[in-house]
């Protein structure tokens, strides 16, 4: 298709393609089942239409989907909760669609603010690979860290040491935690894992944040997961309830002008400053690209070897997998860029490459 603009339709079948290819089911056939109520101009056609004038960048289809699972996991949509098996229910594989259809009718307003709602996900699988990358760092310099993400969304990865980590060979963060990632997230050979890292501050900053300590924040960030995808919705859960007891406030502030702020204050000897973010990169306009690496750039020419600086980040590489790279500066001259890791984008399948 010429340019990036679809129709509606278009969205729909191409959301249930990529629910099919991606693993969910439940929504693929969903997604089918409302792009026939959509055709016969039912209430999908009369909710949706006119809601964005780019449906696929907006995710109008997943809008709609999402607002019947909050509703479902408030507990105010029975029939569904109890075919999604993110609500204790479960679902044997025949057509949802009638059901779901009643929870519009039931709840039509609920809809309408719905579909105004940003699709925003905060990955905590991502978390198996950014330990490794900041088990690298602790390997090296043997210092405590100070951590700073951009576009955090919830800040759960801010937590990422608060969840448990093992490859078999070796192990890092929290083994009591609730959430834990075991050595079927890591291909050999594995990274090593360095124990007992100490963080020394963390701070995450979000342009939208979301206030998973707030109810309502909590039932969005879960909405937003598919309701048969029961392992990434546990996991997600657990992040939150971690979040929750030990919170770490998400600013609200563009990336680039925080950072420079943040990396403007005179590093502490004895801390390892690591900037990082996971799946940010291009959502960022080019002149929070631009602040970004001016303020690691400036930031570096005063970073020293018992206060040297870092940028990890994970980001697209490929259509199939995601790159970990590490910048370090430790002033004693240029840079040093290393490609750690290759990753899948939900955080599976760790390939070590440092
Ligand atoms: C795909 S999400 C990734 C969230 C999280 N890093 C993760 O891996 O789960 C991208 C995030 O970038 C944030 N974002 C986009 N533009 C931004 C900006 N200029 N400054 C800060 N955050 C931004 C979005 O609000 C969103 O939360």
């Amino acid at each position: 298709m010429a340019g990036s603009t679809f129709t509606l339709i278009e969205a729909i079948e191409r959301q249930a393609d990529s629910c099919a290819h991606i693993g969910s089911p439940l929504y693929a056939g969903l997604l089918t089942g409302l792009a026939g109520d959509y055709l016969s101009g039912g209430v999908t056609a009369e909710l949706l239409e006119g809601v964005s004038d780019q449906p696929v960048h907006d995710a109008v289809p997943l809008r709609y989907l999402a607002t019947a699972h909050r509703l479902a996991l408030a507990g105010s949509a029975a029939e569904l909760a109890a075919l999604f098996p993110s609500c204790g229910g479960s679902w044997h594989g025949g057509d949802i669609t009638d059901v779901f259809l009643s929870a519009v009718a039931m709840h039509r307003g609920e809809f309408v603010r719905g579909l105004q709602r940003n699709v925003q996900t905060n990955e905590v699988g991502r978390a198996a690979v950014l330990a490794a990358g900041f088990s690298a760092i602790a390997d090296r310099t043997g210092l405590p860290l100070r951590t700073l993400e951009l576009g955090g969304s919830a800040g759960l990865l801010s937590h990422w040491d608060r969840f448990g980590y093992a490859t078999g060979e070796s192990s890092t963060g929290d083994p009591g935690s609730p959430l834990q990632f075991g050595p079927e997230w890591y291909e050999r050979p594995a990274p090593h894992l360095h124990a007992g890292i100490q963080v020394a501050e963390r701070a995450s900053v979000d342009v939208s944040p979301i206030d998973v300590s707030t109810d309502d924040g909590r039932l969005s960030m879960l909405s937003f997961v598919w309701p048969d995808q029961l392992e990434r919705f546990r996991r997600l859960d657990h992040a939150i309830a971690i979040a929750r007891a030990t919170p770490v406030h998400v600013d609200e502030a563009d990336a680039g002008d925080w950072l420079a702020a943040r990396l403007a204050q005179p590093f502490d000897d004895g801390v390892a400053t690591a900037v990082f973010h996971s799946i940010v990169w291009q959502y960022l306009p080019a002149a929070t690209k631009v602040a970004v690496r001016a303020a690691l750039a400036e930031a570096g020419e005063r970073a020293t070897g018992s206060a040297p600086l870092h940028w990890l980040r994970m980001e697209p590489a490929t259509k199939e997998h995601a790159d970990l790279r590490l910048t370090t500066w430790r002033g004693d001259g240029e840079p040093a860029e290393e490609l750690l890791a290759h990753v899948g984008y939900h955080g599976a399948g760790v390939r070590w490459l440092g």
